[in-house]
């Protein structure tokens, strides 16, 4: 039996509708593919990206985003030495000439927030014979970035490659600028290679800080200021919920040395420093002033000069007195009363003061000494008092700084210079102070032995100034290592120092420690602060907020 034609006609349209409609299922199908396929790409990109990079090795012939931190070094791809499996390539450097120059990546691509990457690079040091390398990372630009260490070893040139290795975690990355770099701490040409740089997330991310702890500065509401070192670092973000939470007052870590508001006569350079204390201001903190006249971080055409022969002078006393003081006005100025104190003179006297009475024979010879002479701290002092004089609205504390002050030679030869300048002045101004302060750096190890502590706090306090301690930290461990034992011998002598600060809390206006975190302290080998490098308290912080139960309990 034939089927009618139109019937047939029907099917064929029929099954042309179906092909049309499984050709379009199938396009639209293909095309959602597609888009999924796009999609787990960019995933896996910022995957990679959070997650860092595995391994620069430079056998791309290419520096792959190295450049000289000054761009004064000479960085060149060469196949004189390789240490990649299979590779040819390795980066060389010379032409440093300071001891921060050196091969430096930025990393800010690779980052999150809040996590924490293991950065390793290979290195082998061309001349001197032996030099200490170090491995080490920067957070923002400017005047208040953050420098920290990650790993150093001294080195020969027979040693062959070496590895250094460290960890970081990146808890304020608005600055949008880190770098990871290799320096060479102790000598300003040491030439070398390097290769292979990974730089991984370990997996470990925190967000958000410990909010059950009693905050430190509630410990201390009625008896001193609490304070620490900052940098922009610390300004956002989990860093600075940590920072409010715990002090109340701050000093900048480098932002505000000589080195950093006038590294070119006459050009000031205030912004970094300004941010920081506007902003630590802002949240209701107090600000100390770090520091107008010491021997390092400071720019050298200060104090000396290079000859047309060549050769490095001292500028005559009239020359350097006049940067000083300018540098003085211009800064106390700048600042105003927006800080509480400063510190006019830091790390003037000797380690090795043997005779501590003859305090000018124990002077440190620094290029201020040698340029200006043996005054120059009285000068210094003078150049910032003449400011204050002129503005009596303002309420600032002169210091003069400085470490090692529990060794009693020196704490003596500190005690005896003070006490002379203080009663020379007082000769003129009788009711007048010109030094109103002394700031113990305290910068301590677990060793330290807290009665001398003591014995010098006491002698400063009979001289009728008041005390800071300025900047302390306790080095426990090493190598970034701290074990339960040494943790607690840490907050051990933390609970006796701040015994010591409480009994004598009346002449003690305020205890800064030198940074809060060990992760990004100065000193991070050696672990020396409150907090560890995951934001956490450490017994130290226990020890610190409740002494005699510490004690007790250890
Ligand atoms: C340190 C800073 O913490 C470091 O970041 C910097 O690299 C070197 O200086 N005595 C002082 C402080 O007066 O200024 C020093 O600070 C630590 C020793």
């Amino acid at each position: 039996m034939r089927t009618p034609l139109t019937k047939r006609i029907a099917i064929l349209f029929l099954i042309f509708v179906v092909i049309l409609v499984c050709m379009f299922i199938v396009h639209v199908y293909m095309k959602e593919k597609d888009v999924s396929i796009d999609i787990e790409d960019e995933a896996a990109k910022v995957r990679d990206a959070d997650e860092g990079f595995r391994l620069i090795t430079f056998e791309d012939q290419t520096m792959e985003g190295f450049e000289g931190r000054a761009g004064s070094e000479t960085l060149t791809v060469t196949d004189e030495e390789n240490h990649t499996d299979d590779g040819k390539y390795a980066l060389k450097t010379e032409g440093r000439t300071s001891t921060w120059h050196g091969p430096s990546l930025r990393v800010e691509k690779y980052v999150d927030e809040g996590t924490e990457y293991r950065v390793s690079v290979w290195v082998k040091l061309i001349e001197p014979e032996n030099s200490q390398i170090q491995l080490s990372t920067q957070i923002g630009e400017g005047t208040s970035a953050n420098y920290v260490n990650l790993a150093q070893k001294t080195i020969s040139t027979w040693d062959g490659w070496i590895q250094l290795e460290g960890a970081y975690r990146y808890n304020n990355v608005s600055s949008k600028y880190l770098t990871i770099y290799v320096e060479s701490s102790d000598n300003a040409e040491a030439s070398f290679y390097i290769d292979d740089i990974s730089f991984e997330s370990t997996g470990s991310k925190i967000e958000k800080i410990q909010s059950e702890l009693m905050p430190v500065k509630q410990s201390y509401e009625d008896e001193f200021l609490i304070g620490t070192a900052i940098s922009s670092e610390d300004l956002a973000g989990i860093r600075f919920d940590l920072l409010t939470t715990h002090f109340n007052s701050v000093t900048a870590g480098n932002a505000m040395k000589p080195g950093e508001l006038q590294r070119t006569k006459g050009n000031f350079t205030f912004s970094g420093a300004d941010n920081l204390v506007d902003t630590s201001l802002d949240a209701g903190m107090k600000v100390h002033g770090h520091t107008l006249v010491w021997h390092q971080q400071s720019p050298e055409w200060m104090n000396t000069a290079i000859d047309t022969d060549g050769n490095m002078r001292y500028l005559s006393r009239e020359e350097a007195l006049d940067n000083m003081r300018t540098h003085i006005k211009t800064v106390v100025e700048h600042f105003a009363d927006k800080v509480i104190s400063w510190d006019v003179v830091n790390e003037a006297m000797s380690d090795n003061s043997t005779n501590p009475s003859d305090w000018k024979a124990s002077l440190r010879k620094s290029p201020w000494y040698y340029s200006v002479g043996e005054d120059y701290i009285e000068q210094a002092f003078l150049a910032a008092r003449e400011v204050l004089d002129e503005h009596p609205d303002w309420d600032i504390k002169l210091y003069y700084n400085d470490y090692n002050l529990d060794n009693q030679n020196k704490s003596l030869a500190v005690y005896n210079m003070v006490k002379e300048i203080n009663e020379n002045y007082q000769k003129v101004y009788p009711e007048k102070l010109l030094i109103d302060g002394i700031g113990m750096q305290g910068h301590y190890t677990v060793n330290t032995n807290p009665a001398n502590v003591e014995l010098s706090l006491e002698r400063f306090i009979d001289l009728g100034v008041e005390v800071s301690i300025s900047e302390l930290d306790v080095q426990a461990g090493s190598n970034y290592q701290l074990s339960e034992r040494q943790a607690n011998d840490q907050g051990y002598l933390y609970a006796q120092l701040f015994n010591i600060f409480r009994k004598n809390a009346e002449h003690i206006s305020r205890v800064t420690i030198w940074g809060m975190d060990d992760g990004t302290s100065w000193r991070s080998a050696t672990n020396p602060l409150l907090f560890d490098k995951n934001l956490k308290a450490k017994p130290a912080y226990y020890g610190v907020i409740n002494p005699d139960k510490f004690i007790e309990e250890h």
